[in-house]
């Protein structure tokens, strides 16, 4: 018969090429199309981000105006789309309404779903990317009761984000531009991550010919967990949960003990065995958002900074590789910023948006593309006869 690789999780198995994402996980190197993610982070921006990863290169600026132009066009959700997200329970949590209004997208944009036609993909990305921080927006104030706020399309995407989150009718909300800088740059750091579960599911559904939307629908599912994109959300409760510096030895014992299930959140990467370049930004900003803000004694800094501090002397995390990732100190600033813990994912969600749509139209024009089909190894019975339910 035929003969596989088994490959569990698969940790060594390359799916497709790309010319997107580069990790050296040994070195913690991570590149954006060659441009180094640390440089990004000091000197670009999101929608830059956003067009680099799009189409290959940096725009010119006429360039970047106009795709500024193209993403900002479409940032309203089609006004029926609301009585959609009234259909959702009122204290439903912000991703579980975003896989479904993601989802539903398919039967809103009809004109935007034929992949065999450049024109509508194109428009399918750029819907997507300027939607979504309007849907998880939505998704948020649907859950805490409050009106849905229009987007407003005079401010840059952080901003407008951030206002859509927290702007109140009948008061005035000038949108902070130390926080608009720091959730910019959370974008930035969150925008694409190479072959991810949720890139690889993305790529998964869309190589059956699904439509765009219902691909990143599929990959919003898949992020949720807690070992994906969830870990921002765990580890944060887990931080508030520890509370005080004395209380680190206990968790760091039990994130040792083979018997407990127990892990330390926001540490430990598949490919990353080095410091996540990613998490290296992070701990700055939030060291420079927090200062700004007059909050730099918050005790989740503190015990973050502290745990990390210890987890890197320890014999485990050093013999595992175990460093901490993206998620470990992105939960402090969003904190900071007045997110609850539930929004943390919508907003890993939203800025991957653009990678998932990146891989997916980078695969629908690879001629090498086929359906994705792993096998498997079966190990269950051999072939044998039905018994009468008498006889079982
Ligand atoms: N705390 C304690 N032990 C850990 C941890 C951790 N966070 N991560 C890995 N280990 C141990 C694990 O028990 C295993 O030990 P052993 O070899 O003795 O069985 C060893 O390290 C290797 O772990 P693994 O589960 O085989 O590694 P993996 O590549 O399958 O998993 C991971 C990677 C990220 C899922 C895992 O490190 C983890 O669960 N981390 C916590 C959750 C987290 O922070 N996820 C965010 C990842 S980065 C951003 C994103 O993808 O969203």
């Amino acid at each position: 018969g035929d003969v596989f690789t088994y490959d569990p999780g698969f940790t060594s198995t390359a799916a497709c090429e790309s010319t997107i994402t580069f990790i050296d996980g040994d070195k913690g190197e991570l590149l954006h199309r060659g441009y180094p993610i640390e440089q990004l982070a000091e000197k670009s921006h999101f929608l830059e981000v956003c067009y680099l990863l799009l189409y290959g290169e940096l725009p010119t600026a006429a360039q970047m105006d106009d795709f500024e132009m193209r993403v900002t066009r479409h940032t309203m959700v089609h006004e029926q789309m609301h009585n959609f997200f009234r259909g959702f329970r009122r204290d439903a949590h912000p991703m579980a309404t975003m896989v479904g209004v993601v989802g539903a997208m398919s039967a809103f944009y009809h004109d935007s779903t034929d992949i065999a036609d450049p024109w509508q993909r194109e428009v399918a990305a750029i819907r997507m990317i300027a939607k979504l921080p309007t849907i998880a927006a939505m998704a948020y104030k649907y859950s805490i009761g409050q009106p849905f706020v229009y987007p407003r399309n005079d401010l840059d995407y952080a901003s407008n984000f951030l206002r859509m989150c927290f702007a109140v009718p009948a008061e005035e909300y000038e949108v902070d531009p130390i926080l608009s800088r720091a959730m910019d740059r959370i974008m930035m750091l969150h925008a694409d991550h190479e072959q991810n579960a949720s890139t690889s599911t993305v790529r998964l559904a869309g190589s059956s010919g699904a439509n765009p939307f219902a691909c990143i629908a599929a990959g919003i599912a898949c992020l949720w967990g807690p070992a994906h994109g969830g870990a921002n959300q765990a580890c944060l409760e887990m931080l508030r949960e520890i509370g005080t510096v004395d209380r680190i030895p206990e968790f760091i014992a039990r994130a040792k003990d083979k018997d407990d299930p127990f892990r330390l959140m926001g540490f430990g990467h598949r490919v990353y065995k080095n410091f996540d370049p990613r998490a290296k930004v992070m701990k700055q900003s939030a060291d420079e958002v927090l200062g700004l803000m007059g909050i730099e004694d918050n005790p989740t800094l503190q015990v973050a900074k502290e745990l990390e501090r210890i987890a890197l002397e320890d014999d485990y995390f050093i013999s595992k590789k175990l460093y901490p990732n993206v998620d470990f100190y992105s939960g402090i600033i969003l904190d900071a910023m007045g997110f609850p813990t539930s929004m943390f994912t919508p907003i890993f969600a939203l800025s991957r948006t653009v990678g998932w749509i990146s891989q997916w139209k980078e695969m629908i024009s690879d001629p090498a593309q086929k359906i994705g089909r792993p096998r498997q190894l079966y190990i269950g019975e051999t072939r044998r006869d039905y018994t009468e339910v008498e006889e079982r």
